[in-house]
């Protein structure tokens, strides 16, 4: 289960520890390097999932392991009146996320605040809707974190979570596997300073219960209606449920 894989896997301290630690070293460099290694296709991914979340007028949305952002601020361009909360673990991330809102003149409506998404900060049915993109496979207890989802959303709330499966069909599977798991490491270890950050990674997604796996933890955690949509030849999905 992805609970067991963590970041410095020699090192004794929890994964959620280990986890914050390492997006605090790579956040200066984590979003070059997104938009590099996906070719830009993170910029796409994130637009197709946000399109499928379900924001009322003037509704309060909740990004959960928001990082630098870039997922609250697609919430914010789709939805002109949407209040954003951004949440995550590492305060560096959330340095960066604060300066691109200022940036872009968001400040007033896009807000970020430090914080677990197991333990989040806020009463019974409070947002709308809940989103999380590239988050939950780094979740220290993932059925705890998705509880806590389930509770701050309102009832007929919707949730919507981006993240990378395992390409099933070959010869991408055959392909993408080998990009993933030698290339990738390699030039995310000269671009982030870390060298073990994308292998992580790579463990991460294997360890991950993708597709019908990750919809039972959804159903088994309270949500209903959970389903998924494959994106780019399954390197990764959306998955969608309900309160
Ligand atoms: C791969 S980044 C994704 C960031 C952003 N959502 C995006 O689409 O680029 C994963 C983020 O999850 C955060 N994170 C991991 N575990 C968390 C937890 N338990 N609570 C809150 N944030 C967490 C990390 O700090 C990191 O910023």
């Amino acid at each position: 289960m992805s609970s067991e894989v963590k970041p410095y896997s020699k090192e004794e301290d929890s994964k959620k520890e280990q986890v914050r630690r390492m997006f605090d070293r790579i956040a200066p460099h984590y979003d070059s390097l997104n938009m590099f290694l996906s070719a830009g296709m993170d910029k796409r991914w994130r637009k197709t999932a946000i399109g499928m979340l379900d924001v009322p007028k003037e509704a309060l949305v909740l990004d959960v392991a928001t990082g630098t952002g870039d997922l609250a601020f697609e919430i914010a361009r789709q939805f002109e009146d949407a209040q954003v909360t951004g949440l995550d673990l590492a305060e560096n991330m959330l340095v960066m996320a604060r300066k691109k809102s200022a940036k872009r003149g968001l400040s007033s409506r896009v807000h970020f605040t430090l914080g677990d998404s197991e333990d989040l900060p806020f009463e019974d049915h409070s947002f709308h809707s809940v989103s999380v993109a590239f988050g939950v496979r780094n979740f220290g207890d993932l059925p705890r974190g998705m509880r806590e989802i389930f509770r701050v959303l309102k009832p007929g709330g919707r949730l919507v979570v981006l993240e990378f499966t395992k390409p099933r069909t070959f010869p991408f599977k055959q392909l993408f596997q080998f990009y993933f798991k030698h290339i990738l490491p390699f030039v995310g270890s000269f671009g982030s300073g870390d060298k073990r950050a994308y292998h992580y990674l790579y463990e991460s997604v294997q360890a991950f219960p993708d597709y019908d796996r990750f919809t039972a933890v959804l159903s088994t955690n309270g949500f209903k209606n959970a389903g998924f949509k494959v994106l780019s030849l399954g390197i990764c999905a959306i998955y969608t449920a309900e309160k």
